[in-house]
């Protein structure tokens, strides 16, 4: 029989060699239990270390120890090479890529843009004013008086101090007369606030561009000219345009104005309910009490104001039946603008 060492030396060569020939988890775990399986080849000969004399047992038991960390080590080795390659392999670089999808702009902005460039076009000015607003310019300089209605807490969103949240543009005419002097035509667009339940034509947020022209001599008819051209540079040359009497604390005359239906060219339809008529705002000639208020000579000028509900216009020009789509945010909606 040959001694513990040459089968120690003999034994680790054919690990090395049979390990060239594992190349499946199968043969791997052949392998295992080949040579470091309870009853395989290492195990057999730690059984032979008894029949060694108690000088040589130490240093052969060392060696034995090494073979096996050694086999061991190896197998390990051997079984992440086998591991599933990482997925790179796979990625094809002539596939086409994915294009990111582009955002268009929202339906009611490119409204707005359109109201914008229209009046700038006719020598309008753009203002502003806050969302925030205070009793005073929202209602009391616009001659509203404070047993109005629309003060009433069912319809006006109230803030603390005094604040509320803007009910309509036409603060900004006041803002705007208090800054400064006549002769003055501006629009104003922004985001108003009422107290209203949702639903297909109702939003508790909206928009509305308020026009205000003040200057000598300016008439109910300057009004609907600007009305008139207005209507035909967002609609098309064939609109025509109508107005009701109506009444505003803060214009005298006041009306309500409407455009021929869009839809149906005044033909009668579902959107104008069979009357050929889409009601639009409210306009009129400024209240003389209103320029009593920010100290305009109401002998020397006089002005005319409107309103227009952005929402509204935007839901003709694209033929969109519910105003709760603008706000919903789905791009199956916003993509098709
Ligand atoms: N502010 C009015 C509204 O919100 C509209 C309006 C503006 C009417 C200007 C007359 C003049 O209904």
């Amino acid at each position: 029989m040959s001694t513990l060492q040459e089968e120690l030396v003999t034994l680790r060569s054919s690990i090395e060699k049979s390990l060239q020939d594992v190349h499946t988890s199968e043969q791997a775990e052949q392998y295992r239990v080949h040579y470091l399986g309870r009853k395989g080849l290492i195990a057999q000969l730690f059984k032979r270390l008894s029949q060694l004399s108690q000088e040589e047992r130490p240093a052969a038991g060392e060696q034995l120890n090494a073979l096996k960390t050694f086999a061991q080590a190896r197998l390990e080795e051997k079984l992440t090479r086998l591991a599933p390659r990482p997925i790179e392999h796979k990625i094809d670089l002539t596939l086409p890529g994915i294009r990111p999808r582009l955002g268009t702009r929202h339906p009611l902005l490119q409204v707005l843009d359109e109201i914008k460039a229209i009046f700038t076009g006719f020598g309008f000015t753009i203002e502003s004013g806050p969302e925030a607003e205070d009793d005073y310019h929202n209602f009391e300089a616009l001659n509203i008086p404070a047993d109005h209605p629309s003060r009433d807490l069912q319809d006006t969103l109230y803030l603390d101090d005094g604040y509320l949240l803007r009910t309509h543009t036409s603060p900004v005419q006041i803002r705007t007369m208090e800054n400064s002097q006549p002769p003055m035509r501006i629009i104003a667009p922004g985001r108003c606030f009422r107290k209203d339940t949702p639903d297909a034509t109702h939003s508790p947020m909206f928009h509305q561009v308020e026009g205000l022209c003040v200057d000598v001599g300016v008439s109910f008819a300057d009004l609907k000219g600007a009305i008139l051209a207005f209507a035909q540079a967002l609609f098309g040359p064939s609109v025509k345009i109508r107005f009701r009497p109506s009444f505003f604390p803060f214009t005298e005359p006041s009306a309500e104005y409407d455009f021929s239906c869009v839809m149906c060219d005044g033909q009668g339809c579902r959107v104008c309910k069979n009357t050929g008529w889409l009601e639009i705002s409210g306009a009129g000639m400024v209240d003389p009490a209103v320029f009593g208020f920010v100290n305009y000579d109401s002998e020397k000028y006089s002005g005319y104001a409107f309103g227009m509900g952005v929402e509204r216009l935007a839901m003709l020009k694209y033929g969109v039946d519910d105003i709760r789509t603008f706000y919903e945010n789905d791009v199956r909606f916003l993509s098709q603008f």
